[in-house]
This record gives structure tokens, sequence and C-alpha cells, in this order.
């Protein structure tokens, strides 16, 4: 599915440093069939040329608003937009938009919009903290504006704090869900994530090859489609979707936790994580010392996470996951049965661990369900897609 198919986005860009990841943002939309108009303002140029984001997009950028052709650019251009996203959007931008100046042909154009306005700030850390700014973002939240970010982390001038924009791959996420039906608007949905480490000594523990991608990827379909999403991940080198509540753990009792904490608010559970079946029955708080003998490690079982929340007296939707080598119809069957859950989604470990893409194979009460070969998150749109209309036909 790709409902940005035919959707249109302006791509506003101020003077700013962070103008360099416009051009990756250009591309990700671009890849997922978003037509992008790019609108720079004179000090943008400054950063990144319109050579680059006019090879990026196939369209002539937007810079002055005394060279359109037919003169109304300011107007057809935003009538035309489905959405304007500014990134990144300075200080002074920002301040533009919250005061609904329109001194040049990008703040015109934003002012001259009936679409909504997404806006990614980029600035040092200071002039993000500034009671100024932080008064204008207030003002451009209640008129209605999305801000995206900014994250916390190493700026330009060699200061750490708030005020980086946003990486562009999370921007794309955020734009994209923009545009998918809410099909799950009202809905809580509680996602593990990731493999879990099983600490054996202070430096030394078990875990798996999991990357927490099909996890990752369900979370941010979900955010997509409209869900409230709380993510708890083992350790994984991914970034969070922005609009996740997420908890990070390392272990499968911490991962359990944090499951039994936020169960109670969920509808929806889908059990994606990697969870170690057995951990270490001692854990050395010092590092184990090496020496010629053998070593026997003695390994008693985890719990069961998605047995405990399917089997809760009021349980939400549970949705399970199987990664087998062999037999997966076999194992997937009875998998769901002594789990209880009414869906399972099951792949072949070798095809799914740690790649981009994979294939997913359905077992319900109706039967089996082949989602073919794709990307996580394509994988992830269609399985939520099925797991909703089960979810809607138990509850009626
Ligand atoms: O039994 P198996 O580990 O193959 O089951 C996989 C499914 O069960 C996944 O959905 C996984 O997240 C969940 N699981 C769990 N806690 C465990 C083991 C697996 O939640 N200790």
């Amino acid at each position: 599915m790709n409902v940005a198919q035919t959707k249109r986005i302006v791509l506003g860009i101020t003077g700013g440093i962070a103008a360099y990841k416009a051009a990756e943002l250009a591309r990700l939309l671009v890849k997922q069939d978003i037509e992008v108009q790019v609108a720079m303002t004179e000090a943008a140029t400054h950063f990144i040329t319109p050579a680059t984001m006019q090879a990026l997009t196939g369209q002539p950028v937007l810079i002055d608003q005394w060279q359109d052709d037919k003169g109304m650019a300011h107007i057809h251009t935003s009538r035309l937009a489905d959405a304007i996203v500014i990134a990144p959007a300075t200080a002074d931008f920002i301040a533009k938009l919250a005061h609904g100046l329109a001194n040049d042909l990008l703040s015109t154009l934003c002012l001259a919009r009936n679409c909504p306005l997404l806006v990614a700030p980029a600035m040092n850390r200071q002039m993000w903290s500034n009671a100024a700014t932080q008064r204008n973002l207030q003002r451009l939240i209640s008129d209605g504006v999305t801000i995206l970010g900014p994250a916390n982390g190493m700026q330009a001038c060699g200061e750490e704090g708030m005020g980086r924009m946003l990486e562009a791959e999370m921007l794309a996420q955020d734009i994209v869900a923009l545009f998918q039906p809410k099909l799950l608007a009202g809905i809580n949905i509680l996602i593990t994530a990731g493999p879990t480490y099983e600490a054996i000594d202070a430096v030394r523990g078990i875990t798996n090859r999991s990357s927490g991608k099909m996890g990752y990827a369900i979370a941010q379909a979900a955010i997509e489609l409209g869900a409230q999403v709380t993510l708890v991940s083992g350790p994984v080198a991914l970034a969070k979707p922005s609009a996740a509540q997420a908890v990070d753990v390392t272990s499968a009792a911490e991962m359990l936790e944090a499951v039994k904490q936020h169960v109670a608010h969920a509808d929806m559970f889908i059990g994606v994580a990697a969870v170690a079946d057995y951990r270490a029955a001692r854990q050395n708080k010092q590092k184990l010392k090496k020496s010629d003998a053998n070593l026997t490690l003695e390994l008693i079982p985890n719990p069961d996470i998605l047995a405990y929340v399917a089997s809760l007296p009021k349980p939400p939707f549970c949705v399970g996951f199987a990664a087998e080598s062999e037999k997966l119809h076999e194992h997937a069957t009875d998998k769901r049965r002594k789990k209880k859950i009414p869906l399972l989604a099951a792949n072949l470990a070798q095809n799914a661990i740690g790649s981009d893409d994979n294939e997913l194979v359905l077992f319900d009460d109706a039967g089996e369900h082949v989602l073919p070969r794709a990307d996580k998150l394509t994988l992830a749109r269609a399985l939520l897609r099925h797991a909703i209309a089960l979810y809607r036909k138990g509850s009626k």
C-alpha cells in the first residue's frame, strides 16, 4: 500500500546548517512517491544549493517571490500542497510564522496555505531555550502547527543540548504518517521489540541477533494509523518513532515489569521482542575470572511475556510472532494454540533476523494468510490492517 501516492508537499528550507539534511529528506519523500516542491529562503541557499534540491526532486526550486511567471506563486503553490514542511526551521523563521509575517516567498506561502504545516526546528540550544523562542513555539502549537522535534545532542557549534533537527528518516516517517487513514485512532497498542540481554557477569551476557526492525516498523505503522503506541524495547541501535511512548529495558524480567505497568491501558498487545528463553541462574557482579577448568553455566527459564498477557483475566487483543528455522506451519500453529492468542505472525528466522525485508505468514482462526516479501514497514502496515479487522470483529 502506498497511500502517500499522489500527495504533494512543499518542503521549505530556511538558513541553518541542518539544511544539508533537507537533501536526504527530499530523497526519502520522493522515494515514497510524494511529489516534493522545494521553496528556500535566500539564507538557505548559502547552506545548500538549489541545484542539489532541484536534482533530487525534479522540480525547479522556488526562492524569489518576484521571479514567478504567473505572479502568484504563494497562492497556487500552497493551494496545490497537501502539507507544508519547514525543515530546518530557524528561530528567526519560527518567530516569523508565529507573528504571521510574510516578507519572503516561503513565509508568504505559509501564511497563504490551507493545508497542515509541520515545522522541524533546528538551532543552538540557547536559542532554543530562549523565552522568546518557546513563546513563539507555544503560539504555533495553539495555531494547530505540528512541531517535529528537535532532538538533544551534539550541535554544529560544538555545544550539546536541545536544538538538533530530527534526522531525515524520522521526519520522513512523520510526514508519511500524516497521509495514512487513521484506522487505529483511539486505540492503545503496547509493543515489545528487539532482543533481551541477560547478564552473566559485569561484562558478559546472553542475547540474540534480533535487530528490533520489525517491532519498530510495527510501532511506526501503528502511529501512522493513529494509534497511541507504547514501545517497550530491548537494546537495539534504532531511532525510536518520535510519537511513541518509549520504555527501554535490558533483560526479560525488566521487559515483563514494563509490560505489567502498561498493559492495563492496552487494547492490543503485539509481542515482537525476541525474548531470551533462559537467563543465568546467578549473575556475577564482578567479571568472572578465566581459569583452565571447564565452566558450567546454569540457565533458568525466563517468564513468557506474551503468554502472561494472553492469560490475564481481561487480555488485550494479542498478536504474537514466531521465528522458526523449519516446519513453519507446524510450529506456528502449535505456538498459537499453546499461547492462546488469536493472531500469530510467523517467519523463517534465516529470512528475517536483521534484514530490511521479510515474508510473513499470519495464522488465525480462519487459517493462513501469506504476506509476500516486502520491506518491514509495508509488512507492518498489512499486519496491522489484518489485526484491526480481527480486533473489530471480536469486540462486536
Ligand atoms: O515461544 P517463542 O519464543 O517462539 O514465541 C515467540 C513469541 O512469544 C513472540 O511474540 C515473543 O515476543 C513472545 N515471547 C515472550 N516472552 C518470552 C518468549 C517469547 O513474550 N519469554
